[in-house]
């Protein structure tokens, strides 16, 4: 089976490539208005891409009516938001801020979020969350009517105390509870970890060597 993707139509391409692309790492971004009104919502299409620069993009669909989404509007205005990613702890939470509240309301509030003051920008982090990364808009590339993309650098992490060892920067998995999401109403933890070797060419293609000599 084979599809044209530019033959599907918006609700078919977006059903195929979402629940194919799995788990998607979930960016739950705050941000405020200029009037302090705090705002929380998940963003799925949303990855880092680089880490020199540190860079994370987050893809934002329009509403039906073409309006911006509250955190595409106010990552326009203010250029800041925060990254907080989602574990068990927060989905429940996470879950309330999808929901499309009107500007006014804080959606902080409405989900039982702390907000915590970040080091270098406006936008608060979400207290409650493992892990959160204040960033600033480099470029919006709005890639059409109903669809843009923000690319932002990542300025400043924070890290739930016990999740990363300060030596060695490792991280302890058994602690770090996120969540992925698949598609519709679906999502998962981390679990069932496997691990494949890295290999150099020259260690690779000796060890088969030796596997094909050893038949
Ligand atoms: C887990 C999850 C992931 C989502 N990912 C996206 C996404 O990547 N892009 C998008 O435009 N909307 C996404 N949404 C929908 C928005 O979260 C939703 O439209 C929300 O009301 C937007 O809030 P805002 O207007 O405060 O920004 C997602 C919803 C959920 C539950």
């Amino acid at each position: 089976m084979e599809f044209d993707l530019a033959k599907l139509n918006n609700k078919d391409r977006y059903k195929l490539l979402t629940s194919t692309i799995i788990p998607r790492p979930i960016a739950l971004i705050s941000t405020v208005d200029e009037d302090g009104v705090l705002n929380a919502a998940p963003y799925s299409f949303f990855n880092a891409f680089s880490e020199d620069p540190p860079v994370c993009v987050i893809g934002i669909q329009r509403r039906p009516d073409l309006r911006p989404k509250d955190t595409a509007r106010l990552i326009r205005d203010g250029g800041e938001f925060v990254v907080n990613m989602v574990d068990m702890s927060i989905a429940e939470g996470m879950n309330i801020t999808a929901i499309d509240f009107d500007p006014e309301i804080d959606e902080f509030d409405l989900a039982g979020f702390t907000p915590v003051a970040s080091t270098k920008i406006k936008p608060p982090r979400i207290g409650e969350a493992p892990v959160a990364f204040e960033c600033r808009r480099t470029v919006t590339l709005q890639l059409s009517a109903e669809r843009d993309l923000v690319v932002a650098e990542m300025l400043h992490m924070h890290v739930r105390d016990g999740l990363i060892d300060p030596e060695t920067l490792y991280l302890d998995r058994e602690k770090y509870d996120v969540v992925g999401r698949l598609y519709a109403d679906l999502y998962a933890p981390l679990r069932d970890v496997f691990s494949l070797q890295r290999w150099e060419p020259d260690a690779w293609l000796a060890a088969h060597r030796k596997d094909q000599d050893d038949r």
